[in-house]
């Protein structure tokens, strides 16, 4: 519990809502693949006529996955542009009024001014304004809301529901910015949301012989939020950040780190069901030990599920990377169990680093 409050406050991740090319194929991706469960629907049947979205979760993650139905929606011209990708990062604040008010008073740009939907369990409501290229902050307050999302919505209740994969909460975001933007956008968040910087890396802490890039990790007060900012690095090839850069057609975000209790049980359930994770060689785990020392998990058991460990001076966190979800080499998800440590994994930066390049150099796009 913060006393003097400094950063803007946000009581957390609401719901992280993705554009993509199909909603209700991608609905069934997220439930098979990955384990969400349905929660709510909007489209043509709840008097939508340009767009269709299906709400699902998993512990306190909701993601929506929004359609278009017409090609002159909004959500078509950014899936033309971007393909699948994340749209807004909204966040749950106690008035989103004053949220407005006060962020777009520090200079952030307005995206949607405040307004309130009401349904007969009650009302929300929301405001929004933009962060880096397309990508937009909704702000939602719901403490005046008791249905199953939103206002708009209805339960949506099919009979195919697998089971959860363990996954509990949004760890960080990472957004992938253009040259020199890292610190502009860095700026952004210290500036309009009072956002501290946890750490940065430069090029000397996240290159390979090949790729690098720059990154600063932003963080409100009780750290329930964090939004890492990454930058391209000039390398000898291109990086990682670049090649997104291209096929996003910009500034976007780049993976969401969803957290597990059980790592183990979490990337298994996902290898199962389908989830194609990063490759991370034998050699990886010939050295490990040496570098993050005494851990409770049994090292075979990590090595035969291929996680990858850290450890900073707070503890240590398993973590690991899936390939892209998506057609384009664009937008993916880490996995992440914390064991104290309160860092991003930077020991194994150069492991993964080689791990794309690889996956890269597959694509043409090295
Ligand atoms: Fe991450």
């Amino acid at each position: 519990m913060e006393s003097n409050h400094k950063s803007l406050p946000i009581n957390g991740t609401d719901y992280v809502e993705f554009y993509v090319g199909n909603a209700k194929q991608a609905a069934h991706f997220y439930q098979s693949a990955f384990g969400f469960q349905p929660l709510a629907y909007a489209g043509l049947e709840t008097g939508l006529k340009d767009r269709t979205s299906y709400v699902l979760k998993q512990d306190k993650i909701v993601f929506v996955l929004t359609a278009a139905l017409t090609p002159g929606s909004p959500v078509a011209e950014h899936h033309k542009l971007h393909g699948d990708g994340i749209k807004v990062i909204a966040l749950a604040v106690d008035d989103a009024r004053e949220t407005f008010e006060t962020t777009t008073a520090k200079g952030a740009r307005p995206y949607k001014e405040p307004y309130t939907i009401s349904d007969d369990k009650g009302e929300v409501v929301l405001s929004g304004i933009h962060t880096y290229g397309d990508t937009v902050h909704m702000f939602v307050e719901r403490k005046n809301y008791k249905g199953v999302f939103m206002p708009g919505f209805t339960k949506w209740e099919p009979d195919y529901k697998p089971e959860e994969t363990g996954l509990l909460y949004v760890d960080h975001i990472v957004g992938n910015v253009g040259w020199n933007e890292m610190d502009v956008i860095a700026g952004f968040y210290k500036d309009v949301f009072g956002f501290k910087q946890l750490i940065s890396f430069d090029d000397k802490d996240i290159s390979t012989e090949y790729t690098a890039l720059k990154s600063k990790v932003m963080a409100n007060d009780n750290m329930w939020i964090k939004f890492p900012i990454n930058e391209p690095a000039k390398g000898k090839k291109k990086s990682q950040v670049e090649e997104y850069l291209d096929f996003y057609g910009g500034p976007g975000p780049q993976h969401v780190a969803v957290a597990t209790n059980d790592i183990v049980k979490t990337i298994s359930a996902l290898r199962d069901r389908g989830v194609d994770f990063l490759h991370v060689p034998d050699t990886y785990y010939d050295t490990v030990t040496q570098r993050v020392g005494e851990i409770d998990e049994d090292l075979e058991v990590l090595k035969k599920h291929r996680i990858l460990i850290d450890r900073d001076d707070e503890g240590y966190l398993l973590q690991l990377f899936t390939k892209p979800v998506e057609d384009r080499p664009t937008f993916f998800f880490e996995i992440i169990q914390r064991k104290g440590a309160k860092s991003f994994g930077k020991g194994n930066f150069q492991a993964l680093f080689e791990s794309i390049e690889l996956e890269q150099a597959n694509r043409g796009t090295l």
